[in-house]
């Protein structure tokens, strides 16, 4: 939820920012602007911003250039307060002209603050919760001309999630952050610092970076860093080096992020499991600050997760309780905390959070801790506030996502989480060992089968463009299958802005079959004929059903399974694999089933509308 990006050095600090806005743009890409402090004994603060996509601005400052500058600050929304408008979008300035304002997150309490404003005759210029802090800001900056010591007094001031920065029209050499629960990193330059929501703002000049705390304002300018927390009191934050390069965040030739990071599966799953399965078999997980007799204690799950994550959690709910016999519940986490869930000690609460900072599934991990459960993140995002705030983490390696739309993401997530299914059932002690240790071998195999399906998705993308004038598509699956039919449809929803539902398949008759007409199309995830052939049969049947109905069926289905193959209209097929990890390979398919449909349809499938990828407000 909104990108946001700082600059102090020798470069030409509009060029910079605005190539940081451009990496950040997958946070939100409602409007987007810049101030910069004029270099120059004189100073000033020169600020353009525009609705709409990083474009209209770039247009806009191509028509009108801002004056040379070596400081400046850029922000790129995704509106929570206020439409998307010129007006609304920020920097926001000051009462006095003299400070301008940045801002990623919530400030609860600013209708409180509005009005205290007003009622000293602040006019306000937007409908934002942000322009309070920056009239505040700039009544402290007035006291004694000090940005750092005005940002602090603000900062106590304020309720809610901010990661603010600030730059003043008379200090052409600093920019000044603030944070709490919205992420903000430094990157280090030679003579050069940057204050970004994330490091692909600054990727292309340094790998070397500073993780900020909670609490914590961080000042930058040509001589360096420092950083305080709201106390006042000087503070440090964690230094660290980013292992991915420029490349990382480029297309790479293809023609849009998705669709590399479509490519990337192999790699990526393989990049998760490398190295986490030691000598003996056994699952190494990141950062334990849980014994194995904690493990050992563990008498429930809880899965708590959003949107794409949540599906990876559905699926992992199927093979925690296989191969562990522990309960498990699978919860969004905007409704845990909400419904007073049952939690103590003996709770393992697994969070799963590409980002990391997702602020539903933050605050369900708070709430979890204040119960006393025990916390595992499964992340993408080293560093990021989840796993900070957890007892234990397993990182993703997906490297950098940039599409708004999840796809690396959950099949790392899938391979982390199964990961963590077996740490439990190894440290707990395995009922089914030989289905463990083949588990283990497929699982090592499983990056090859994804390539192959990614080789052979030609004939998908064609049945995506004969679906197009559809009304609606239906997605139906059993057991595994279920979850993989929900993340078909809400990558549907989400990049086709069409009608699209998961279901399962049992529950069709219960309603949902009304909704086929001549022609629907209905996608059905068809489980391995082998071994578990009831759960096969079934679902033929369900095809049957809807078949009678006049839906045409696309079936995902295994290599060679004939009987599917008689009675579906059209065929994906997909290598053979275990029931339980056969989502690593069959929701690769619809992922470029969505993709495909979205642009017949003339969709912009990394930016859909109404989205972004880090949601940082509830
Ligand atoms: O960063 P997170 O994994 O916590 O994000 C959760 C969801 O917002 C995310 O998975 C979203 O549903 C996807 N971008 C959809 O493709």
């Amino acid at each position: 939820m909104c990108g946001i990006v700082g600059y102090v050095g020798r470069r030409s600090a509009v060029d910079v920012v605005i190539d940081g806005l451009r990496r950040l743009e997958y946070r939100g890409y409602d409007s987007a602007g810049v101030a910069l402090v004029a270099d120059g004994p004189e100073g000033g603060l020169e600020v353009d911003k525009r609705a709409g996509k990083l474009a209209n601005l770039e247009g806009a400052l191509a028509d009108h250039p801002l004056p040379e500058s070596f400081c400046g600050i850029g922000h790129t929304r995704w509106a929570t307060h206020g439409v998307p408008s010129d007006r609304n979008a920020h920097p926001h300035l000051s009462a006095d002209g003299r400070v301008a304002l940045i801002h990623n997150g919530i400030i609860e309490n600013f209708a409180q603050l509005r009005a205290e404003l007003e009622s000293e005759g602040v006019e306000f210029e937007s409908d934002t919760d942000t322009e309070a802090a920056a009239h505040l800001l700039g009544r402290e900056y007035a006291v004694d001309g000090d940005l750092t010591e005005a940002m602090t007094r603000v900062c106590v001031r304020l309720e809610g999630a901010f990661t603010l920065l600030a730059v003043a029209a008379d200090d052409p050499d600093t920019v000044v952050g603030a944070r709490r629960n919205s992420p903000l990193v430094v990157g280090l330059g030679e003579g050069e610092y940057f204050l970004a929501s994330d490091v692909a703002a600054f990727i292309a000049y340094t790998t070397d970076a500073v993780e900020l705390g909670q609490d914590q304002i961080v000042t930058i300018d040509r001589d360096g860093v420092t950083v305080r927390g709201f106390d006042g009191q000087a503070s440090e934050g964690t230094p660290f080096s980013v292992d991915w390069d420029i490349a990382a965040a480029e297309k790479g030739g293809f023609d849009t992020f998705m669709r590399k990071e479509i490519h990337e599966q192999p790699a990526a799953v393989a990049d998760t499991l490398r190295g986490r399965i030691d000598e003996s078999g056994q699952i190494v997980l990141d950062e334990v600050r849980m014994s194995d007799q904690d493990f050992r204690d563990i008498d429930k799950v809880f899965i708590i997760a959003c949107g794409t994550s949540y599906h990876a959690g559905l699926v992992t709910k199927y093979a925690i309780e296989h191969w562990t016999r522990i309960p498990c519940e699978v919860e969004l986490a905007s409704e845990f905390r909400y419904r007073d869930p049952v939690l103590d000690r003996s709770t393992l609460v697994v969070a799963i959070s590409q980002s990391g900072e997702t602020m539903d599934t933050l605050m369900a991990v708070r709430h979890a801790k204040d119960q006393k459960a025990r916390v595992l993140s499964i992340s993408n995002t080293v560093g990021s506030t989840i796993p900070r705030e957890s007892d234990a983490v397993l990182y993703t390696r997906a490297g950098i996502e940039v599409a708004v739309a999840s796809t690396k993401a959950f099949l790392t997530q899938l391979a982390a989480c199964y990961l963590v299914g077996l740490h439990l059932a190894q440290v707990r002690g395995i009922k089914y060992a030989d289905e463990v240790s083949a588990v283990l071998d497929e699982l090592v195999a499983a990056p090859g089968k994804i390539a192959k399906v990614i080789e052979d998705l030609e004939p998908v993308r064609q049945m995506a463009r004969d679906c197009a004038s559809a009304q609606r598509v239906l997605f139906i699956g059993r057991h595994v299958g279920y979850p993989v039919a929900l993340e078909g449809a809400l990558k549907l929803k989400e990049l086709a802005y069409l009608h699209a539902e998961g279901f399962a398949a049992g529950e069709l008759k219960h309603g949902p079959i009304s909704l086929i007409e001549e022609g629907t199309p209905v996608i059905a995830i068809v489980p391995s004929p082998r071994g578990r052939s009831l759960l096969h049969d079934k679902i033929i049947s369900n095809i049957q059903e809807v078949k009678a109905r006049g839906a045409k069926v696309i079936a995902v289905c295994e290599e060679g399974d004939r009987i599917t193959k008689a009675h579906a209209d059209l065929v994906i097929t997909t290598p053979a694999s275990p029931t339980l990890l056969a989502p690593l390979l069959t929701a690769v398919p619809l992922q470029e089933f969505a993709a495909e449909l979205a642009t017949a349809l003339g969709r912009d499938i990394d930016q859909p509308r109404n989205l972004a990828k880090s949601v940082t407000v509830e």
